[in-house]
């Protein structure tokens, strides 16, 4: 499983990239507007700091202004994805930027029929926001599974999950259980899943025991 680092701050980025966990990067607009640059200078950033995909969102609404934009954002790094919210004229645009060899993400997803249409215009990836669903009442983690099985019952499918608005370490568990190829991770979810607090009291306990026995720091 790859793990994308669900941020646009360079210092998270980069304290993240220090542990060997950046396989990519997602952004949006929210991101974005937090770090006080403008997009482009930061996504130039960012992409320079990272060797893998870069996810910058369009803010076009017809698929012409789209693809438009699309074309321009794809300049701003080496590797850069796409992301382009789900409705019709974005699967239009999802469709043309495909067989332009631009990659793409559609994102806003929030259901399995719109997983099919997005696998079905070429998306290169899609993420699929299980907090937002969680957050009214519905499970997020089901429709990553009734997704991971819909795109398993077809070889043509190419498509990859980028489990996204993840909310906790379960959430990130139980999606690498279920064979999402990617999650993309806030950095404060990723802190937490380092810690344990069996493992503090053992390093405590240990280096209290170590004293004893004259080991020195
Ligand atoms: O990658 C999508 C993510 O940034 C949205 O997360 O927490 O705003 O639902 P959230």
């Amino acid at each position: 499983m790859k793990i994308f680092i669900d941020t646009a701050n360079l210092n998270e980025i980069r304290k993240a990239k220090a542990l060997g966990l950046v396989d990519g990067v997602t952004t949006n607009p929210t991101l974005l507007a937090k770090e006080g640059e403008t997009a482009e200078t930061l996504i130039r950033k960012i992409s320079k700091e990272v060797k893998g995909p870069v996810n910058v969102e369009v803010t076009g609404i017809t698929c012409e202004e789209i693809v438009k934009e699309a074309k321009v954002l794809a300049t701003w790094g080496d590797e850069i994805v796409i992301k382009i919210p789900i409705n019709q004229e974005g699967l239009k645009a999802v469709r043309i930027l495909a067989t332009e060899g631009i990659q793409t993400n559609v994102t806003l997803l929030f259901s399995a029929s719109q997983a099919i249409l997005a696998a079905k215009a070429g998306a290169t990836y899609i993420c699929p926001f299980i907090g937002r669903l969680d957050d009214i009442s519905f499970n997020g983690l089901e429709l990553i599974q009734q997704i991971r099985e819909i795109y398993d019952n077809y070889d043509e499918i190419e498509t990859r999950i980028i489990v996204a608005s993840v909310r906790n370490p379960i959430h990130v568990i139980e999606a690498a259980r279920m064979g999402a190829e990617i999650v993309t991770i806030p950095p404060a979810i990723l802190d937490q899943m380092a810690k344990h607090p069996l493992t503090d009291r053992g390093i405590a306990q240990f280096l209290e025991d170590a004293k004893k026995i004259g080991v020195k720091k």
